[in-house]
């Protein structure tokens, strides 16, 4: 490390360590690993503050119907903007890899799996979540069906499944009882109420 880079590296400002993500990588690599590594590791969950040294960016997106207006890190996956940032903890945090479904949401009418794509990735975004499906005074269809046919047990990976039920009827492919299983695969519940949430999906899609 030459002084130009230890200086960077050493700069304070305000009490503040001054460092950006590249710096810090450099430095972590000449001390073989010695500096802490908090601030890559941090959880996308964990407060803006603590998130170390990405930069921030402003992103602005229509979240239910209303305009929002973000700064986030760079790192910060939609999901943890939607429920640590905008308060809408609606959408859930199953397994935070992509596999379970829990967190599935509606961006520009497309499901998507809202752990796995970044919040800078959808400036200007419509986003629609469980908690945008609800008119006043009445439950979305597929809400309601989900309480005529008993679709839900613990209820934790439902949010996401009843929006992803929305984008599976909407996309026309809830025609038959094996089209919405082939459709709804990426959606797990643990409780096994697979076939009471096909039936509550098949009945939504008839009316629709
Ligand atoms: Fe996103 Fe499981 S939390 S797929
Ligand atoms: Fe429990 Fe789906 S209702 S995981």
């Amino acid at each position: 490390m030459g002084p130009a880079e230890a200086d960077r590296i050493t700069a304070h400002s305000g009490g503040q360590l001054r460092m950006n993500r590249r710096t810090f990588v450099g430095a972590s690599i000449v001390v073989g690993g010695a500096v802490a590594a908090d601030p890559l590791v941090a959880g996308c969950g964990a407060p803006e503050g603590n998130q170390g040294s990405g930069e921030p960016n402003t992103v602005r997106l229509r979240i239910n119907g209303q305009a929002h207006e973000v700064t986030v890190d760079s790192r910060t996956s939609l999901l943890d903007m939607l429920r640590e940032r905008v308060g809408l903890t609606g959408t859930k945090k199953g397994c935070d890899q992509g596999a379970c479904g829990a967190c599935t949401i509606l961006v520009d009418g497309q499901r998507v799996v809202s752990c796995l794509t970044l919040a800078v990735m959808h400036d200007g975004a419509e986003i629609t979540t469980i908690e945008g499906l609800a008119r006043p005074g009445a439950l979305h269809p597929l809400q309601q069906a989900f309480i005529d046919e008993d679709a839900f047990q613990c209820g934790y990976c439902t949010p996401g499944q009843i929006v992803s039920g929305v984008g599976c009827i909407n996309e026309g492919h809830a025609g038959s009882p094996a089209e919405t299983r082939e459709w709804m695969s990426g959606n797990i519940c643990r409780c096994g109420a697979y076939t009471n949430i096909t039936t509550a999906i098949a009945n939504t899609a008839k009316g629709a």
